[in-house]
């Protein structure tokens, strides 16, 4: 099989888009999970006196990129009480999806196995393709969460990283620890890598997101992804950073150091002044997302079979039956409305649709009135 990933569903979708713009339509567009919100202001601040720093603008090497890594450990103790060595137990990433391709070049040989849920982030699907693994595509129960019990023994006994993302994208779907804690034992049990892709950790709408890192044992298995892209709204600066097993780590930056030289000595300040936010703020950003998600849930109660939103910017909804999800998808983009066909998210997601709620709650109930008028 070719390491080179197909084209992806969304291209699709995005020429559908392309096109209605092109016809002077003015869409609603919740097909991408990028926020409307504006990030805090004092990491732009750092970003902009950095720019006038000229000893920020040569190459930035492990060193250059301690202080950010000091900060995102701070961040991790003052979260979940665990004290990392930001030298050795911590790395800097160009952005979650940039560490989780390569952390699989890292961890696994061509061939190895990875388990993953069958409805998942489309990157995976790629970066498993890229680094040449087979998979095993984990059924999800009811509540989402992908069902450990429904991988066979010979499967785990055969596994080499079996890779989870709660709160999740596109399901919004929440682990508790109890949750984790199985996943752990069954990673020590089977002796494999657990790795947490966790870009949503801000995105709860009550209480704190689990991190399986912490758990006792979790520093000699997980490797967990963090970003600034979904807590701060910066994802076009491209920036996260990896947590977690000290020769895992070791493996990545070896592999990375191959590839990139880091990011902008500028935008690690950035991140270092993001890091510092209170609380009260991402907690904020949540609550708007809550608000958002519980509108439309209710918006379209009746119109898709929706999961209760517990955290994230997404909605994940099952369609009637017999409704193609990608000539949905593409029809209501003729209406006005962009939404992520969910095959786009793996085998498991034909039927679904996932819509981003990145926009106002006006234009979200237009939307919602929209797509029920679709479906009708
Ligand atoms: C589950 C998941 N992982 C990773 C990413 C990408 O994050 P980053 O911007 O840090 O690369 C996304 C973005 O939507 C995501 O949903």
């Amino acid at each position: 099989m070719s390491r080179v990933p197909e084209a992806s569903v969304f291209l699709v979708v995005d020429e559908a888009k392309r096109k209605a713009r092109e016809k002077g339509l003015r869409l609603i567009d919740l097909s991408i999970g990028s926020s409307d919100l504006p990030p805090p202001l004092e990491p732009l601040q750092a970003l902009r006196e950095a720019l006038s720093d000229p000893s920020t603008y040569g190459y930035c090497l492990k060193s250059c990129t301690l202080p950010f890594l000091q900060e995102a450990t701070r961040w991790y103790q003052d979260r979940y009480g665990v004290r990392l060595d930001p030298g050795r137990e911590a790395l800097a990433l160009i952005g979650s999806q940039e560490g989780l391709a390569h952390l699989l070049l890292a961890l696994t040989e061509p061939q190895d196995l990875l388990l993953l849920p069958e409805v998942a982030y489309p990157s995976y699907f790629g970066a498993a393709q890229v680094a040449s693994l087979r998979t095993f595509l984990i059924p999800l129960r009811e509540d989402g969460l992908a069902d450990l019990s429904r991988v066979p023994e010979e499967v785990w006994k055969e596994a080499k990283v079996l890779l989870l993302n709660y709160p999740n994208n596109p399901t919004g779907a929440l682990a508790d620890w109890g949750y984790f804690e199985e996943a752990l034992a069954l990673a020590e049990k089977h002796r494999l890598w657990l790795v947490h892709d966790n870009p949503y950790v801000d995105q709860v709408y009550e209480g704190q997101a689990p991190s399986p890192l912490a758990l006792p044992g979790g520093r000699e298995r997980v490797v967990e992804l963090f970003s600034l892209s979904k807590s701060y709204h910066l994802a076009g600066f491209r920036l996260g950073f990896a947590l977690g097993n000290e020769e895992a780590i070791a493996r990545l930056e070896r592999v990375k150091g191959v590839i990139d030289f880091n990011q902008y000595a500028g935008i690690l300040r950035m991140g270092i002044a993001a890091l510092k936010t209170p609380r009260e703020v991402t907690q904020g950003f949540a609550q708007v997302y809550r608000q958002r998600a519980l509108t439309m849930a209710e918006a379209l109660k009746g119109a898709l079979d929706l999961l209760p939103p517990k955290a994230t910017m997404y909605l994940w909804g099952k369609l009637p039956p017999g409704v193609d999800d990608l000539e949905f998808a593409l029809s209501l983009v003729e209406r006005g409305v962009a939404v992520a066909p969910g095959r786009g998210f793996g085998p498991g997601g034909k039927g679904h649709v996932r819509l981003a709620l990145v926009q106002p709650v006006e234009k979200l109930l237009e939307a919602a009135r929209i797509l029920k008028e679709a479906l009708d």
